[in-house]
């Protein structure tokens, strides 16, 4: 969990090789649909552009049925959900149906400043979702992805308007569910100030201590 520009992109693919468990992005599974101009996708859309959420009710029955898939029965990582309070128990709720129960909860915790920055620079690979940063972390080729050489592209909500509002959304929809898991002693907040590799090591001695 974090804000928008915390890390979690840039973390959540690491530790999964590090689990050896997959991956699964709410907001990737999401530009997915709209990249195919699903039904999904084109109602996610205007909430996605603007900065907003999509509705608690599509994000839950996605979740839902990605915790079925095969692959997601010895665990995964999710990045970017739950992001309400409802989605929350709603994923307890799932989680406790299946005999199962969220590990931890990881806050990526990072200055406003050093966000808008970071998301003011941001290009991710059309491809493989690999993200860069113009100056903190930019691809050996220009606008070239170092993993599967795929095209670079700046993200639609990362327009200065709709990072405000973003940000907005996360202190009055999101941050309360960070409170939901510190109630619940499953909060650990680790520093994303440092770099990539420096905060990838804090994650690891944080999850294993
Ligand atoms: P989502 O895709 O989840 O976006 P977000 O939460 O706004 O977060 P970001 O992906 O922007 O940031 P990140 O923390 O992944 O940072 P990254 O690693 O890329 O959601 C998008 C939209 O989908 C939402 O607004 C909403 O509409 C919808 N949505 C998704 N899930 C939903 C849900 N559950 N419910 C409802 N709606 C939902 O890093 C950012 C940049 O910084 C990169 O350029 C990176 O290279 C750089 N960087 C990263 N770490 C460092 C570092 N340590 N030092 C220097 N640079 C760094
Ligand atoms: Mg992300
Ligand atoms: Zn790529």
């Amino acid at each position: 969990m974090g804000p928008p520009g915390a890390g979690k992109g840039t973390q959540a693919p690491r530790l999964s090789e590090h689990l050896s468990a997959p991956h699964v992005s709410t907001g990737d599974m999401l530009r997915a649909e709209v990249a195919a101009s699903s039904n999904l996708g084109l109602k996610a859309k205007t909430f996605m552009d603007a900065g907003d959420l999509v509705p608690d009710d599509v994000m839950i029955g996605m979740i839902v049925a990605r915790l079925q898939a095969d692959d997601a029965s010895d665990g995964i990582i999710l990045d970017g959900f739950p992001r309400t309070v409802a989605q929350a128990v709603a994923l307890d709720e799932a989680l406790y149906n299946s005999g199962g129960s969220i590990d931890l909860a990881v806050s990526i915790d990072v200055d406003r400043d050093v966000l808008i920055n970071r998301l003011a620079g941001r290009a991710t690979c059309k491809n493989c979702k690999t993200p860069y940063h113009l100056t903190f972390s930019p691809p050996a080729t220009a606008g070239e992805c170092d993993k599967c050489d795929g095209e670079l592209d700046q993200r639609e909500d990362d327009q200065p308007e709709a990072v405000k509002n973003r940000l907005k959304v996360f202190d009055k929809q999101t941050a309360p569910v960070l409170d939901y898991y510190r109630g619940r002693k499953k909060l650990l907040s680790i520093d994303g100030a440092a770099s990539p590799d420096e905060v990838f090591t804090s994650l690891v001695n944080a999850i294993s201590s």
